[in-house]
């Protein structure tokens, strides 16, 4: 079986689908590995720790897709990537389904079958397979990073000889995984930090990590099937929004992690909250690429607002840690192919929880 890892096409996309790490492994189970030359570059892997790690390196990425077995990628492709790829070969990456209805249909004509990294079931089982958590681990920490550069003042208190330094305040919206190493990250830095989610289970995970919880009350909880937060009604939505002015009025930065799957990012901070903040803090918007969470942010771009409010529209942060990224990414990869690999095939279990709810088309068979 050959694996192929071409490069990453996308904007600014610096990670790389495999490291040499996993492609060691890989090989040990007896399977070829050839990689696009170049491919890990962006990521500090030069194509030499490849080689060594046993990979061949490729130069032309038509010859790699046509050839390969498995197509192992990380960010966006396009139909006429899927056109490349070889009649019953098996693609692997975040295929962003639920954003691309058409990638099914066309990687179903091409004769692929395709496995969504994002579609993968959030069970016990396969927390080593969940790149969704291991990406947005890296976004929470790198968001509170760009916040503190960006921060006309320190994060934690300092008493100096010229006097006492306060801390800054943070507030973090959204606590999934992304907003919970936020608050961690925030933590470490000395800031004083708040925790905001829909969800009300997570009030212990943002209290252990010695952030405050705000409360609001919604009424009944927002948690849908399988840990995932459901939509706001629009009256639920407006109070939300008057409360959470006064709230964010009094933080020195705010960073927003919420997202709903397939769906907008929910508006969180509206151009008065903005308003009311004071001059010079700092909106770090992860959720930039779904909409936002803040009513003026521009999906990579840093804007100030007239009140003197920077608001960073960030986009794919794994992607500024590359190395990182990529390596837990490859070994979310490896987890998920390692136990369908048998004397160097790859032989998927269609009726496997996690199979079926990764493959497109597969949750429906
Ligand atoms: P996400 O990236 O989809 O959303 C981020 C956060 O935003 C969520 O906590 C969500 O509740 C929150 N949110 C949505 N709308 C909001 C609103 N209007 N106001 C405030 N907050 C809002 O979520 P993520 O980080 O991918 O994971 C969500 C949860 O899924 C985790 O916290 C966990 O409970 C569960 N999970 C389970 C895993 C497993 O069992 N293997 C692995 C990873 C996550």
């Amino acid at each position: 079986m050959i694996v192929a890892v071409p490069r990453e096409t996308a904007q600014s996309e610096r990670r790389v689908a495999l490291v040499p790490e996993t492609v060691q492994r890989l090989v040990k189970s007896g399977v070829e590995v050839r990689v696009e030359r170049g491919a890990g570059v962006s990521a500090a892997f030069p194509d030499d720790d490849f080689t060594k790690a046993g990979a061949s390196i490729v130069d032309d990425p038509a010859a790699l897709l046509s050839a390969a077995d498995v197509v192992v990628t990380v960010g966006k492709r396009d139909a006429g990537f899927y056109r490349q790829l070889r009649r019953g070969s098996t693609l692997i990456g975040f295929l962003n389904p639920l954003g691309d209805p058409t990638a099914k249909e066309t990687l179903e004509s091409a004769g692929v079958t395709a496995l969504a990294m994002e579609m993968i079931p959030r069970i016990t089982r396969a927390q080593s397979m969940d790149a969704l958590s291991s990406q947005s681990n890296i976004a929470g920490y790198k968001a509170v990073l760009l916040a503190a550069g960006a921060l006309p003042k320190f994060f934690p208190m300092l008493t100096t000889a010229a006097g006492t330094i306060p801390p800054a305040r943070a507030l973090i919206l959204g606590a999934g995984v992304a907003g919970l190493q936020a608050i961690a990250t925030a933590r470490r830095l000395g800031a004083v930090v708040s925790g905001y989610d829909v969800r009300a289970v997570v009030k212990e995970q943002v209290q252990s990590l010695g952030a405050a919880f705000l409360e609001f009350d919604l009424g009944e909880s927002a948690e849908a099937a399988g840990g995932y937060a459901k939509e706001l009604t629009p009256e639920q939505q407006e109070r939300q929004r008057a409360w959470m002015v006064e709230q964010i009025g009094k933080n020195d930065v705010v960073i927003t992690t919420a997202l709903v799957p397939g769906r907008r990012a929910p508006i969180l901070v509206s151009k008065a909250a903005v308003e009311a903040m004071k001059p010079g803090s700092v909106i770090v918007d992860i959720a930039a690429e779904a909409g936002g969470n803040c009513e003026l942010t521009v999906a990579e771009q840093t804007i100030v607002s007239p009140n003197g409010v920077t608001i960073i529209g960030a986009v794919n942060l794994p992607s500024t840690m590359p190395y990182n990224a990529s390596q837990l990414y490859s070994r979310n990869v490896y987890a998920l192919l390692q136990p369908f690999i048998k004397d160097g095939s790859l032989v998927l279990d269609p009726n496997d929880e996690v199979i079926k709810g990764a493959m497109l088309g597969g949750q429906h068979s």
